[in-house]
């Protein structure tokens, strides 16, 4: 799905009426500490969803409730179009999660494991162990004791024991951790995989660039809050634009900029200067720009317009956040 799709299903619910994951006003309170503080969210389905916020923000307690694994003090929630915690049983059947991190009987192989884990399920999913192991690329360490694992193999054994559920949603809780970049690689490509067959996959994390590589639409999160959720495409069009200029004479050229009528935020760099516009900024400020530096005579070697990451724009939203208002 591309973020265009995203952007056109976020518009409203699936064929059947129901999002992969809805909730309206979900609290979750650990004394006076509101761990999830009024959270709306709708996730379409068959798209990577990012849920990103720093450490403590409330993704693993978010997740915790979507699941049942614990209660909700305020709001309401659906996953799959069935209503949680009164049709939990339901909904749950086509649910995969990996919480925290996964866990497993270290002396059992990886496959006994999954064996363990499918008696607890409808009998076909005793059927769909070797294919989940092939499909997440460890059947050859099938027999192998868990124990002996690298951190990379738990979490693909984590995620062959979601599909050996069959699920439409997996809900998976910083898949990333512990990777190495070659594992966080196969990891997202995993992740693609599974929507490029229809799942919905909703993963948190605290690494922005992993969820803007891997998902498709993101909610941010902060101290319990959503703060923008949406398309990531939609999100990046709201962003400041950075322009790094290479010239001559960078502090004369930094405050020719400074007097001139352009709103701008200009930094000093090696060699130059970067320059912070405004969200929305045309390509004639970009021009503006260039005039401002050429009538005060600064050479410019290159001027390169970058859009702000999605990394950028969250540590713009949350130090904002922080500041009295
Ligand atoms: N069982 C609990 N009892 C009391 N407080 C809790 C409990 N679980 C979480 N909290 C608090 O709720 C807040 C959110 O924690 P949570 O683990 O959901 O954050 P997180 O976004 O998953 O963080 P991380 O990125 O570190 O995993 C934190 O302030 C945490 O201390
Ligand atoms: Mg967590």
């Amino acid at each position: 799905m591309t973020a265009t799709d995203v952007a056109a299903t976020a518009a409203g619910p699936a064929g059947d009426g129901s999002w992969a994951v809805e909730t309206r006003g979900l609290v979750k309170r650990f004394g006076s500490n509101i761990a999830v503080n009024g959270v709306d969210l709708r996730i379409p389905r068959g798209c990577a969803f990012g849920y990103l916020g720093p450490n403590g923000a409330g993704k693993t307690t978010l997740i915790r409730v979507l699941l049942g694994l614990t209660g909700a003090d305020a709001g309401t929630m659906s996953l799959l179009g069935h209503p949680v915690p009164a049709r939990r049983d339901r909904a749950l059947a086509r649910v995969g999660a990996i919480v925290d991190e996964p866990r497993f009987h270290a002396h059992l192989t990886g496959r006994q494991n999954l064996q363990v884990l499918a008696a607890a399920r409808e009998p076909a999913a005793r059927d769909r162990i070797d294919a989940s192991l092939k499909r997440v690329g460890i059947l050859h360490r099938a027999e192998d004791r868990v124990s002996k694992y690298s951190m990379g193999m738990r979490q693909r054994l984590g995620v062959a024991a979601c599909l050996i559920g069959d699920p439409e949603l997996l809900i998976l809780d910083e898949p990333m951790n512990g990777l190495d970049p070659a594992g966080m690689q196969e990891m997202r490509d995993m992740i693609r995989s599974l929507v490029d067959e229809g799942r919905t996959v909703v993963l948190s994390s605290h690494l922005l660039d992993e969820v803007q590589r891997t998902c498709d639409a993101v909610a941010i999160v902060d101290r319990g809050k959503v703060i923008r959720q949406g398309p990531i495409a939609e999100l990046l069009a709201g962003t400041s634009v950075v322009v790094q200029v290479e010239c001559s004479e960078p502090d004369r050229a930094r405050a020719l900029l400074e007097v001139s009528s352009l709103s701008a935020s200009v930094g000093l760099e090696p060699g130059g200067l970067a320059i912070t516009l405004p969200a929305g900024t045309t390509r004639d400020v970009i021009a503006e720009v260039a005039r401002v530096l050429v009538g005060g005579s600064i050479a410019i070697y290159r001027l390169h317009p970058v859009q702000a990451s999605l990394e950028t724009w969250f540590l713009q939203v949350t130090s904002r956040l922080g500041d009295p208002e």
